[in-house]
């Protein structure tokens, strides 16, 4: 049995001497993803909360300062004074996260990256395309450090998935599969005054084909992190069951890779009673593996012809991806705030290990960035043409290559 829960720590941490100052433009009190996020990044003790734009509503925001021990002056009314007043503080924040509705993420990043402050942004990236090619852009022309919080690559298990495959354990793969597909009554209706909709279910956020980039973005990304490979050509049915909703609730995605193997996507609002619905199975000619995001400790491998194997997170012939991702021995669950703190605890040593002239790509390997960001608006754009012409196969726009983490500058 091995803890070996990111080695480089420990060293980093002593080296730098201090916490990195973190800041939040959302993630307020009145959000749901904002303690997560907060959980997350004290879990390793690396970052501290310092500054903020909480909340869009003002009180709201001054009361998750107080209730996080914020000092009332490091508290912005708005992200582009909190930008330009950090960048110019003698102990200004080293990171910002991006915790907004997306139709926020381009400028908010933008105002950051524009002021030297590394970025943690929400997914989807951006509210289109043409945004995030701009960001990706913006982020290699600014030079700063960027994590899209694609948070389920954090799991253990899902990182020793992608070494598995990797090391051809799979063989070439074939088939890839992905569902996040949730039936809660939250989601299951639409008030008749369409200003008391949520964001989520308004077209004016990111378009009718939100729930590609909120909900199936999810199951969408972790098959392209898994096999290494982005889909080229896509083919989709986009419907919407509940009454009076504007945007589509129900996906279905069919997949061209690139590598000739072909795969499927269902993400939906409208699987009633789902709690969370996310999980993959990958086939190669070898062997194929199976993961459910509400039992992430186990990874189901079953070989071509031989007995399936049950792997648990924590023991001793796990990668070292999944070791380094490992704090609990096996049999106590980590779970999700643990799977998110994976994302913080790279990114910090990342941030730290260049603030220190040291190497830090290598932190940088396992975490999603513009590129995937980029992947996800393209496959919408193209998964929203195909719906409107009957589900014609249409080409996801091509994108630039990945950078090859193993070299440092
Ligand atoms: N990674 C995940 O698993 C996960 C889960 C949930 C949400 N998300 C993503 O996180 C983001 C936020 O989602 P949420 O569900 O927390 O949304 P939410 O509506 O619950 O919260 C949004 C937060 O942003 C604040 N806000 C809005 N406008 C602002 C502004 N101009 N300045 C400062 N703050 C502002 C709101 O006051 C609130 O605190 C979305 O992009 C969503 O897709 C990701």
């Amino acid at each position: 049995m091995t803890v070996a829960h990111n080695s480089d720590i420990d060293g980093l941490r002593t080296e730098f001497g201090r916490r990195l100052r973190l800041g939040f433009v959302g993630g307020g009190r009145d959000s749901v993803i904002g303690s997560t996020h907060l959980a997350a990044s004290r879990v390793d003790g690396l970052y501290e909360l310092t500054a903020g734009v909480f909340s869009v509503d003002p009180a709201v925001s001054l009361g998750t300062a107080k209730a996080e021990y914020v000092a009332a002056d490091r508290v912005y009314s708005h992200f582009g004074e909190m930008a330009r007043r950090e960048s110019e503080h003698g102990h200004g924040i080293d990171v910002v996260l991006i915790a907004t509705p997306p139709n926020l993420h381009f400028p908010v990043a933008t105002a950051f990256l524009e002021n030297g402050i590394d970025v943690i942004c929400e997914k989807p990236m951006t509210r289109n395309l043409s945004e995030a090619r701009e960001l990706d852009r913006l982020v290699s022309a600014s030079g700063r450090l960027f994590c899209l919080t694609y948070c389920y690559t954090g799991y253990p298990m899902v990182r020793h998935a992608r070494e598995l495959v990797r090391c051809g354990k799979l063989g070439a793969i074939r088939i890839a599969e992905g569902e996040l597909a949730a039936g809660d009554p939250g989601v299951s209706f639409e008030p008749e005054n369409p200003d008391d909709r949520h964001w989520r279910f308004r077209p004016g956020t990111m378009g009718e084909g939100a729930i590609l980039g909120e909900v199936s973005s999810h199951a969408h990304h972790l098959l392209t992190y898994i096999i290494g490979d982005d889909a080229r050509e896509v083919s989709a049915e986009l419907n919407a069951f509940v009454e009076r909703r504007e945007v589509f609730d129900n996906a279905y995605v069919t997949l061209r890779f690139g590598n000739g193997a072909r795969g499927r996507v269902w993400g939906s609002y409208v699987a009633a009673g789902n709690d969370h619905g996310l999980w993959f199975r990958i086939f190669g000619d070898k062997g194929n593996l199976t993961w459910v995001q509400e039992e992430p400790e186990i990874l189901w491998f079953k070989p071509i012809g031989g007995a399936a194997t049950r792997l648990a997170r924590g023991y001793d012939q796990l990668s070292d991806a999944a070791d380094r991702s490992t704090r609990l021995r096996p049999g106590h669950p980590e779970g999700y705030i643990l799977a998110f703190a994976n994302l913080y605890s790279d990114f910090a040593c990342a941030i730290m290990a260049r603030k220190l002239g040291k190497p830090y790509k290598v932190f940088l390997e396992p975490l999603p960035d513009t590129l995937d960001g980029l992947h996800t608006m393209a496959l919408i754009e193209a998964a929203v043409e195909s719906n409107s012409s009957n589900g014609e196969w249409v080409t996801v726009a091509p994108l630039r290559k990945a950078p090859d983490r193993s070299v440092e500058a």
